[in-house]
């Protein structure tokens, strides 16, 4: 961290002294943005489940392969991503800006921590534009009314709705009407791109990560692929539907592509009609 980043977390409360889901993610991934509680949050999953690292990584990977299909196949520009997470190269906004330098990019997470590194999230190209909002899933009402999002993406053209590992730390009750109220702001052609843990793959490891995760004081709700599809309903399945993340759109620069029994999450990506 640099020291104006410094200041900027000692200006939030950050609660270092429990685990927070960012923080224990960017753990996972190997960065830097993470406290002793995180860590031994991590390292509980870790030592029970040693591909628990390359799981996340792959689960990173594949909302870089989703934007890049979002915007190079289907030509979307404007992005609102709830549940951004710490900041990690490359992040949303750079994959579309690489795609169009002129995409838009509205971030959104409730995490002091994030908010704390926001800056990072809105180094976008000149031609594009990005922003962050501190906000929550749990009152999309409010993330919608925000003046920022509606001065960054125009609501009258398609939008891509990214909710990339969040969906988990919600139950289905919690979730589904919320991500439908978003979906239902967001015009014709928009596109709602979701990932949902699973044990469907690897009960057992999906079990261990679940259980970390609970005692360490973070709710997370793992679904079957029919409970993944109900985000999807009334919205058009791109192509190949609700997969596995490793079999949805797989890149070999991604690297090896990770056997099921170690990858839990699902991936799809839909339209609006
Ligand atoms: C596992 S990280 C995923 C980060 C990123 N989307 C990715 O896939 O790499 C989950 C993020 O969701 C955020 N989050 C959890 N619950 C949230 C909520 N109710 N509203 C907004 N953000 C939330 C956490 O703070 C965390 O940054």
């Amino acid at each position: 961290m640099n020291p104006s980043e410094h200041d900027a977390v000692r200006a939030v409360d950050l609660r270092i002294d429990v685990a927070h889901a960012a923080r224990v993610y960017d753990y996972m991934l190997g960065g830097k943005t993470n406290f002793a509680a995180d860590r031994a949050a991590g390292d509980k999953i870790i030592a029970e489940w040693p591909g628990s690292r390359a799981a996340a990584t792959a689960a990173r990977a594949v909302m870089h392969r989703m934007v890049r299909r979002v915007a190079a196949v289907h030509g979307i520009r404007q992005f609102l991503d709830i549940g951004t997470g710490i900041p990690t190269a490359p992040n949303l906004h750079e994959i579309a800006q690489g795609v169009d330098p002129a995409s838009r990019i509205v971030y959104v997470d409730n995490d002091p921590i994030v908010l704390a590194h926001a800056r990072a999230l809105l180094a976008g190209t000149p031609e594009g534009r990005t922003a962050y909002i501190d906000g929550d899933l749990r009152e999309p009402g409010k993330i919608l009314a925000e003046p920022v999002l509606r001065q960054t993406l125009d609501l009258n053209r398609p939008v891509a709705l990214t909710l990339i590992n969040l969906v988990h730390f919600l139950s289905d009750e919690a979730a589904l009407p919320l991500v439908a109220e978003l979906v239902d702001a967001l015009p014709s052609g928009s596109y709602l791109a979701l990932t949902a843990g699973t044990a469907d793959s690897s009960p057992a490891r999906a079990e261990i990560a679940s259980r970390r995760y609970r005692e360490a004081g973070i709710e997370n709700h793992l679904r079957t692929r029919a409970q993944v599809e109900r985000f999807f309903a009334g919205l058009e399945l791109d192509d190949p539907g609700v997969m596995l993340i490793n079999h949805w759109h797989p890149d070999p620069d991604d690297g090896p592509i990770p056997p099921d029994d170690e990858v839990m999450a699902y991936a799809g990506l839909a339209r609006k009609p």
